[in-house]
């Protein structure tokens, strides 16, 4: 069943990168106490769509996300933290985004957004999605299809905290 408005996220560990240069375990737990976050996941980093549009919005749309008092911007992928770091720096989110590995999908999979891409080869992967989460608590959830990213992207979830 797939996660929906009202619904906590699940405690589980998720990986960020560490100051001794591998992966760090952080808990979902320690993510969004106490936080008003937003939330995005998409199929994979480096993937042209995630690259072009998806993260780049949040970067871009970073600074007027917390004016509208978001505290925290986190994205979240089907990789490892060492991809996710490199593509962060790819993409020079510089501290304006949180890049955060779900490698193992856990996180996709007790979510119910877990995206079965092996026929283009790329295995157990994450929808496309963004949540607003309050201390926990989902408040807005969006999922779309690849390749777009309309609905789950910056512009949109402005429009909707602003609309709030
Ligand atoms: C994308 O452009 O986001 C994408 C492309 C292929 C597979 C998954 C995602």
């Amino acid at each position: 069943m797939t996660i929906k408005i009202g619904d906590t996220i699940p405690s589980l560990d998720l990986f960020v990168m560490g100051e001794d240069g591998g992966p760090q375990a952080i808990s979902t737990d320690e993510l969004f106490k106490d936080k008003v976050v937003a939330l995005f996941g998409l199929p994979g980093a480096f993937t042209p769509t995630c690259s072009a549009s998806h993260l780049p919005g949040y970067v871009q749309h970073a600074d007027a996300l917390r004016e509208k008092g978001v505290d925290d911007i986190i994205c979240i992928s089907v990789n490892d933290a060492f991809v996710m770091t490199a593509w962060g720096m790819d993409q020079n989110v510089e501290g304006r985004v949180r890049m955060v590995a779900d490698g193992s999908a856990l996180f996709a999979k007790a979510t119910g957004l877990e995206l079965d891409l092996t026929e283009r080869g790329l295995g157990m992967r994450s929808q496309r999605f963004s949540m607003i989460v309050e201390n926990g608590v989902v408040k807005d959830i969006a999922t779309e299809d690849p390749p777009t990213a309309e609905a789950t992207g910056a512009e949109a979830m402005l429009d909707k905290i602003a609309a709030a």
